[in-house]
């Protein structure tokens, strides 16, 4: 089929890539011609001429998406003639940080006490009903812990506030976890479900630095209460594609931070870690194919980002059980320009080379 991606970053690039073996071809609404998945299909540059968007669509028999930042409208036109997956209504959801939380409520699905908050006032009586600490966060376009500010005092009320330059924003109460973990699934058109194991989760500055996978002991009950949440999510909005959830695991809960309907970079390790990798199952999805075998190819995976600048690449190349990843991009403080995915059935050889690339980590 031909494969229409609205996006031009690394994941749309890792789909292309897990595409590309299954017969598809691929086109690219992206924003320039070297970016990390234009280079891999037919790039229509998205510019201000109105014909584009036809154009892409045109040349699709089906769409998809790699970032939950993309524009509404530009589903909506498309999915007129063409089938976008997942669909108008996974995206309108998880774009915005009140309307995921309102479903999660709906669905009784443990998440952080929040208020929505539009003006300095807002925040104040938030703060009064929320406590402190607590996260602002922008309703929507946050990404990698972009447009956050951490609120201890409420001598910082003032400045939390103008930090989110008048934007709709949302007040969620600081979850004291244990660890994070998340789950991804994958959901057909004819409503198959396929889950991988929890895996666990170290960020940095908001920035997701390592998945290890699957997560250490996790036992079936946790496993369970994730999936039953990824489904009843799953369900209530016909998603099909891949649907990552984020969790923080607490002294006596499991809640969810937010979702993405999308590949998810707690997932990458799956190219190698996995019988088939997300990125394939969500190819797989959209085309309508049967969903591939989610289960792992070693017992322990773990994938490292590599985050601003390349540092020592020979090293990982060196390394036993480990797989590099490149984007294609150039370095820039806070960027993701690659990942490291080790896999082994030892537990022993898993950490030594985890040990032997620990300048990738911070
Ligand atoms: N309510 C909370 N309580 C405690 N820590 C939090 C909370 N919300 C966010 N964090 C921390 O900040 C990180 C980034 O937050 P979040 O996932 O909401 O932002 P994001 O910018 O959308 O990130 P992503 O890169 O996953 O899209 C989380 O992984 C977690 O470490
Ligand atoms: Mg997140």
């Amino acid at each position: 089929m031909k494969i229409g991606i609205l996006g031009s970053g690394q994941l749309g690039r890792m789909l292309a890539l897990s595409a590309y073996p299954l017969g598809h071809e691929m086109r690219f609404l992206a924003l320039s011609e070297e970016d990390p998945s234009s280079l891999l299909g037919k790039t229509f540059i998205h510019n201000d001429d109105p014909n584009i968007i036809r154009s892409f669509a045109d040349s699709s028999d089906v769409v998809t998406y790699e970032s939950e930042n993309t524009d509404v409208s530009i589903v909506n036109e498309i999915s007129l003639n063409t089938g976008v997956y997942p669909s108008e209504k996974s995206l309108y959801i998880s774009k915005h940080r009140g309307r995921e939380k309102a479903l999660f409520d709906k669905l009784n699905i443990p998440s952080a006490p929040y208020e929505m908050i539009n003006t300095l006032d807002d925040l104040k009586s938030a703060v009064y009903k929320i406590g402190l600490p607590a996260i602002l966060k922008t309703a929507t376009n946050g990404y990698d812990g972009k447009g956050q500010f951490l609120i201890n005092s409420e001598s910082q009320l003032l400045e939390a506030w103008e930090s989110m330059s008048g934007v709709e924003s949302i007040l969620e109460g600081f979850v004291k976890f244990k660890r994070e973990l998340s789950l991804i699934a994958v959901r057909g058109v004819d409503g198959n479900l396929e889950y991988y194991p929890l895996v666990e989760n170290t960020h940095y500055e908001g920035i997701l630095r390592l998945t290890i996978a699957p997560a250490n002991n996790i036992n079936k009950i946790l496993q369970k209460k994730a999936e039953d949440y990824m489904r009843l999510i799953l369900k209530e909005i016909n998603h099909v594609g891949v649907l990552t959830i984020e969790l923080f695991e607490t002294e006596d809960n499991l809640i969810v931070n937010e979702m993405a309907p999308r590949v998810h970079n707690s997932g990458h390790w799956t190219i190698e870690g996995a019988q088939t990798s997300q990125f394939e199952n969500h190819i797989r999805a959209i085309t309508k194919a049967p969903l591939g075998d989610t289960s792992c190819t070693n017992r322990y995976s773990a994938m490292i980002n590599i985050i601003g600048d390349y540092g020592d690449l020979e090293k990982v190349l060196e390394t036993k059980n480990a797989n590099l990843h490149l984007y294609n991009k150039a370095e820039r403080e806070r960027r993701k320009l690659g990942h490291i995915t080790i896999t082994s059935n030892s537990i022993d050889e898993l950490n030594n080379s985890l040990e032997s690339l620990k300048d990738f980590m911070p």
